[in-house]
Parts: structure tokens; sequence; C-alpha cells
């Protein structure tokens, strides 16, 4: 990957979403791999880059998506387009169906036109397991779909808006479907972090239903790395890829992990309970495990770090964090 990066040193890149956990990591190695950076965010859920200080290749805008006016002057001269700004968390989605609708649908569709009108060379945009739904295993990019939330509807919508900004104005696009990425900086509205956080401070590690349901996690600096691939490689061109590192893992032996390398099994209770109002049944995905075929094929690139290391990993930032 360094070389491709270093033919591109220079380039001036914006993120929106670029405060939070993934926007956040990417920021970073795209400023010391030689990017100009501009970051959109809210900052609703905090500034995870707050520590890198503005200045010739970072400037920061506290703006919103939906806010077509204030953002479009930072659109003039990007060559590329990072769209990650989204309102994320299972209840964060569910508490404000409309302000959802409103930042993924006019949201995205303000930055993909902005991106198209001024001519960025790549629009990435954030997509998300969560658009297959119940599908088959592995989850393969040509489906099938069966969204069972509002936030998995506007990713597929997102991704269509992708679709139609290149067929009609020329807009080149990757759209990254995002499986479960954790590491460093991520909060408790995920699961790990949840688990790590909660049995840290002594408190029973919750599971909802049977604990069987399944996830596919990858370690952030694989995530950022695939990410930069993505964006940058001539063969993620108008291609829709899966991110994840096609090995599944349930909840019930997630707990366990987070209990054994914490050295808290047996001290740290685990609590079953029932889907509820906050976290409905509906919309919960049972088994998602991605088909990596496409993204490995195309990108060259396999994730590395196994979720045994990477929990090691998230432990030691938890354990040393300011
Ligand atoms: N983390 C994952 O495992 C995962 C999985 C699937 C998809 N994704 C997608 O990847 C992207 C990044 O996710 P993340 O985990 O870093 O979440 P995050 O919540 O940490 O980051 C999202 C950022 O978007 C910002 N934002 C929200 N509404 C905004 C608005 N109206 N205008 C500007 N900024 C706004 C938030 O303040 C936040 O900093 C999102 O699009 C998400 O849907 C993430």
């Amino acid at each position: 990957m360094s070389d491709i990066l270093k033919k591109n040193n220079g380039l001036r890149i914006l993120v929106t979403g670029g405060a939070g956990f993934i926007g956040s990591h990417l920021v970073e190695k795209l400023i010391d791999l030689g990017a100009s950076v501009t970051v959109i965010d809210t900052m609703l859920c905090g500034n995870k880059i707050e520590q890198r200080k503005e200045g010739k290749n970072l400037s920061v805008h506290r703006l919103d998506v939906t806010d077509t006016q204030a953002i479009a002057p930072l659109f003039k001269g990007q060559d590329m387009v990072f769209h990650l700004a989204a309102v994320v968390g299972v209840e964060e989605t569910q508490d404000e169906p409309v302000n959802l609708l409103n930042v993924e649908v006019i949201g995205t569709s303000n930055v993909i036109s902005l991106a198209a009108r001024n001519k960025v060379k790549r629009f990435v945009f954030a997509s998300s397991s969560e658009v297959y739904g119940d599908s088959v295993k592995p989850m393969v990019e040509e489906g099938p779909f069966n969204p069972k939330s509002t936030y998995a509807l506007t990713k597929l919508i997102g991704e269509h808006f992708c679709m139609a900004y290149y067929q009609k104005f020329g807009l080149e696009y990757t759209a990254l479907r995002y499986f479960n990425a954790y590491g460093p900086r991520q909060d408790d509205r995920f699961v790990l972090s949840r688990f790590v956080n909660r049995a840290l401070a002594g408190q029973e590690i919750i599971i909802y239903g049977d604990g069987n349901q399944t996830r596919d996690f990858t370690y952030i600096e694989d995530t950022i790395h695939m990410t930069l691939l993505a964006g940058i490689k001539g063969e993620g061109i108008n291609q829709v890829l899966n991110f994840g590192t096609g090995k599944d893992v349930s909840i019930n032996v997630l707990a366990d992990m987070v209990l054994t390398s914490l050295d808290l099994k047996g001290k740290v209770k685990t609590k079953y309970v029932d889907y509820d109002r906050r976290r409905s049944l509906e919309i919960e995905v049972f088994n998602r495990i991605a088909d990596t075929t496409k993204a490995e094929t195309l990108l060259a690139y396999k994730p590395i770090t196994g979720l045994e290391s990477g929990l090691q990993k998230y432990i030691a930032w938890y354990e040393n964090r300011k």
C-alpha cells in the first residue's frame, strides 16, 4: 500500500464523520501519509481527533452534512471524499428515525452531489453489513438483501446514490460494507467495547437473547488499511465491497474471550436478557459473516489481526487511556 500512497502524497481529502471512531483513525493515517485532510463532523458523540493539531494538513469543521450551504465551500479543490458521517448505534438509530433519515438520506445526497459538482476523483461511501439482514452465510455482495431497520435501508439508499451519480455524472465511487469494526477509541455503543468497559467496571455483561447470534469482527488497523486501498486503488472503482474477516464468532464466545482476556472469568457475571423496546428483536440480524473473496482479490489484502490479539490491543489501549 505504501507505494500507492506515496504516489498520491499531497492529495486533498475530505472526510465526513472524521471525528468518529473509524473516521478519526482514517484521518490520522491520511495525514501521516502526506494528505491534506478536511473534516466535517457535528461531534455530537465527541471529538476523537482532538489530540491532532489543526494546521496545514488538517482543518476540522463542526458542521452538519444536512446543512448544504455551510458545507459546500469545503468541497472546492478536494481530490477525494470519504463519507462516513452517520447516526450509528442500535439505540441512537431507533430513537430518532426522522433524524436518521435526514442525516443518511438528505445528508448523503448533499455530500455526494457536492462531490460530483466539484469533480472529485473518488467518492468513498461507508455502508454496512446491515444491508443484508438475515441473508446467506457467508454474505456475498450480490445479496440477497433483507434490510431489517431504517438504518440498513438508508445504507442501501446510499449505495444506490453512488451508482446513480456514477451513471449520471461519472463520479467514481467505492462503497464499503463494514462488518463489526473494533479497536481503540470505540465507545460502548458497540458490543465488544461495551463488554470490556462493563467487565472492567465490575458490572455484569449483558447479552440479548441466547447469545448464539454471530458477528464478524475486524480490527481497526485492518479496516483502515482496506478503506485506504479501496479508495485509492483503481481496482476499487465502482465496486461495493464487504469489509470483514470471513470469520465469525458468537456473542457467547465473545463474552467468554473478553472475560478470559481480562482474567475476570468467574468474577464478572454474564446476564441474559430478553430483547426489548430499546433493543428490538425485529431488527436483530442473527448471523453475520462476510464473504471476503471480492475485497481480497481486488485489493490484494487480507485482514491480519485475529480477534484474540485485537482484543488484547483494545484492552491495552483501554487500560492506558487518559
Ligand atoms: N463501526 C462499525 O463497525 C461500522 C459498521 C458498519 C458501518 N459503519 C459505518 O461507518 C461509518 C463510521 O462509523 P463509526 O463506527 O466510526 O461511527 P461513529 O459514530 O464513531 O462516527 C460517525 C461520526 O459521524 C458524525 N455525524 C453524525 N451525524 C452527522 C451529521 N449530521 N453531520 C456530520 N457529522 C455527523 C458523528 O458525530 C460521528 O463522529 C458510519 O457511516 C457507519 O454507519 C460502521
